[in-house]
């Protein structure tokens, strides 16, 4: 295991209607000017929106409505303006990931004088500056944004999304999986992939004997592989969407991954899809992964690894490393595919291979996957697992 040093600050406020005890005061210990950052119709539709206005009355409330999935650096630049023009003292981010990953790059342009892409661009900018305090109210199960420092935003006339990390992390997360009941069936599908990408990239990790992280990682894992399904059936099963919200806080909140070495793959390909076909993150992932754990099978230093991931994810008892490696990819595939979602890139738009140059390119340079990778990717390893997805 390799040294480590570990602090996450974010208070957690987990459970059914927290929010109407405990959102005014959480909000005032910040201030009274507000600004309210919110996506597109679901929280109108779903009544959150009118809650939460109606627990705040009285404040000053600025809004800050229309962030988009792949959130755009022109949302971040209106919020800029917002927060500057108004004296905010915290913001309050209602939904997914991506209104929670612009409402922090938002909390940093606060105290910055130039363009916020700067910011998205050079991290070490952000790292120097305050950031406003966030409060968030968490509506999908995903990204772990909820509690940790990163974002992703996209800039669409550069084709470009780049993660960037601030400072500091949520200072409040309310996670009531009762809010994620109105999550559609294909964002709840792309939510759970997205939950076990995030395990399986810090899973296949060179650190020997990390037992500790391995191990919650497995038990994380079979918990999306039982409640995904779960919840997919039944949108208003309480326990299906309590432990999807909780494994996606825990799958990226830092802890499971204390003590890796490697950088990840497969989400620096993917946001290669999402920049330049904005296409659900959550897709992407589901299908690159099984292209990309293949392409893993090949090199025999991971067949432990692999045989392990195959008996204790996937129950699967196999002679051979070799048989537990392919019944393991099997299982992830079939398991992705019966979320209901399309497996492969023409289906989901990317018909020829125009980009995938370019994409290959950018996704080796982003992710360092000739340095950094479980197993080392070359920009043609990149292009083909491209290739093998269409
Ligand atoms: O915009 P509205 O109308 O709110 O609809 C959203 C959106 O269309 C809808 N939705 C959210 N909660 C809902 C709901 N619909 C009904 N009921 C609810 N309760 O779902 C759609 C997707 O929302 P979004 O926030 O985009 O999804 P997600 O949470 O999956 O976030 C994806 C973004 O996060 C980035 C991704 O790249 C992508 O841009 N990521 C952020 C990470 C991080 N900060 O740590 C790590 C991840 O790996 C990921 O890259
Ligand atoms: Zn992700």
């Amino acid at each position: 295991m390799e040294n480590f040093s570990f602090k996450n600050p974010t208070d957690i406020r987990f459970g059914k209607d927290k929010i109407d005890g405990e959102l005014r005061d959480a909000v005032t210990s910040f201030g009274e000017n507000v600004l309210l950052v919110y996506g597109g119709q679901s929280v109108k539709h779903s009544g959150l929106y009118e809650r939460v206005v109606k627990l705040l009355d009285g404040l000053n409330i600025v809004e800050l409505p229309g962030i988009a999935p792949n959130p755009k650096i022109d949302s971040v630049r209106e919020g800029q303006k917002l927060v500057k023009a108004n004296n905010i003292d915290v913001i309050l981010a209602v939904g997914g990931g991506s209104v929670i990953d612009a409402s922090k790059v938002i909390g940093s342009a606060r105290y910055y004088e130039g363009d916020p892409w700067d910011l998205v661009l050079d991290s070490g900018k952000r790292m120097k500056i305050d950031q406003l305090p966030l409060i968030d109210i968490l509506t999908l199960s995903a990204t772990g944004s909820e509690m940790n420092r990163g974002s992703v935003i996209s800039n669409p006339q550069t084709n470009q999304k780049f993660g960037t990390g601030g400072p500091n992390t949520p200072s409040i997360s309310f996670l009531d999986p009762t809010l994620t009941y109105t999550v559609p069936t294909r964002q709840t599908a792309a939510g759970s992939m997205d939950i076990m990408s995030h395990l399986i990239e810090q899973y296949f990790d060179r650190s020997e004997n990390n037992d500790v992280s391995k191990g919650m990682i497995e038990g994380l894992m079979r918990s999306v592989i039982k409640w995904a399904p779960v919840a997919i059936k039944d949108p208003d099963n309480y326990d299906a969407r309590a432990n999807l919200m909780w494994t996606a806080t825990m799958a990226l909140n830092g802890i499971v991954g204390l003590g890796d070495v490697n950088g990840w793959t497969v989400h620096p390909m993917e946001h290669e899809l999402s920049a330049y076909y904005d296409i659900t993150h959550g897709v992407g992932l589901g299908i690159l992964t099984p292209r990309w754990l293949k392409v893993v099978a090949q090199d025999s230093s991971t067949h432990e690894l692999m045989a392990r991931f195959a008996k204790n994810v996937w129950g699967v008892d196999a002679d051979n490393v070799d048989d537990a490696a392919n019944q393991a990819i099997k299982e992830t595939y079939d398991w992705i595919s019966s979320l209901g979602f399309e497996m492969t890139l023409p289906e989901v738009g990317i018909k020829d291979e125009t980009n995938f140059d370019a994409m290959a390119q950018s996704a080796v340079e982003t992710g360092n996957l000739t340095e950094d990778g479980y197993i080392k990717l070359s920009v043609n390893d990149v292009k083909k697992i491209y290739q093998d997805s269409s």
